[in-house]
């Protein structure tokens, strides 16, 4: 039987996973032997934090790096989620140089990630727009309980009883493995503040050598204005099924939380993040 957190969610290896969605502990657990192939590029995340910003990116980067592979697909498709309900999906024959996606923490991640040390990009964001971002998310997307109100939210996710987990924890164990494994971490703020600066960084770490004016493409492909209207990067398709009932592509800033927090909220946040943060060595800055 499942270890109910709340009637939509359950608790497995120290995460929350959906009741709804049909994965059971055991299909999570076979993932740790999904095999693993060298090209393969791994884009991880916690929920609301820029992943389909970076997945747009890295389908970017990799289509002009290998343009007789470039599709025509969503990058939902493209960017295959790891822990979608079937292990055997075939979208995961893709041809190499694969990129799947995943909100797995490390101790679940398929153990080849770290034996074959593949290629990780790591995107993290100010947990304050993370958590603006994610009571929108939670109006929207069908799967999610439907907050009662945004002070319930703010609870919930300072402790950890949202979709995935704790956002301090999820930062946490990943910047403690990051030695062990071949992650580079990328800040949402950063992409905000230097769009080109951080995709030249994401083509050296890849191993993409790109023209000047191919990462202009890039980049241009990748703002927000360009991928609110692209089908292929805004996940309309699942508007239109009616399992997201608001747009993915919601307002892309940084600082919306002013807009949501009481000075009062901001402060029991401050000494969550001081204390579940502290020793942490990155600069936990995210003013642009
Ligand atoms: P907001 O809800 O604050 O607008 P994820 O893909 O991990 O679910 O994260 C979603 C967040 O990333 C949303 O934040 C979304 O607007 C933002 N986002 C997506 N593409 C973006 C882009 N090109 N530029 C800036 N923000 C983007």
């Amino acid at each position: 039987s499942l270890d109910l957190v709340s009637p939509y969610l359950f608790k497995h290896k120290g995460s929350n996973f959906l009741v709804k969605d049909k994965m059971q502990p055991e299909d999570l657990d076979a993932l740790q032997y999904f095999e693993i192939r060298s090209t393969d590029v791994f884009l991880i995340s916690y929920p609301k934090s820029g992943t389909a910003w970076m997945q747009q990116i890295l389908v970017q980067i990799m289509d002009a790096a290998h343009p007789e592979q470039a599709e025509d697909v969503s990058n939902r498709l493209r960017v295959p989620w790891l822990e979608e309900r079937s292990a055997d999906n075939p979208l995961r024959e893709r041809p190499d140089p694969r990129i799947f996606g995943t909100h797995l923490p490390p101790d679940m991640l398929p153990l080849g990630v770290k034996a074959k040390q593949i290629k990780a990009v790591y995107v993290w964001r100010n947990p304050k727009d993370v958590l603006v971002s994610f009571y929108h998310f939670a109006h929207s997307w069908v799967l999610l309980e439907t907050p009662t109100s945004f002070e319930d939210f703010f609870q919930q996710f300072l402790d950890g009883k949202v979709y995935m987990g704790s956002w301090f924890d999820h930062v946490r164990e990943y910047y403690a493995v990051h030695k062990q494994l071949n992650i580079h971490f990328v800040q949402y703020e950063n992409m905000l503040k230097d769009l080109r600066g951080e995709v030249v960084k994401l083509c050296a770490f890849l191993g993409k050598d790109l023209m000047d004016d191919t990462i202009d493409h890039v980049v241009k492909m990748s703002t927000f204005k360009s991928m609110k209207t692209n089908p292929n990067a805004n996940y309309k398709d699942l508007v239109e099924k009616g399992r997201y009932l608001g747009e993915t592509m919601r307002k892309g800033v940084a600082g919306d939380w002013k807009n949501y927090f009481t000075v009062a909220q901001n402060e029991r946040f401050d000494e969550v993040l001081k204390y579940k943060m502290s020793n942490f060595p990155l600069p936990l800055t995210w003013e642009i």
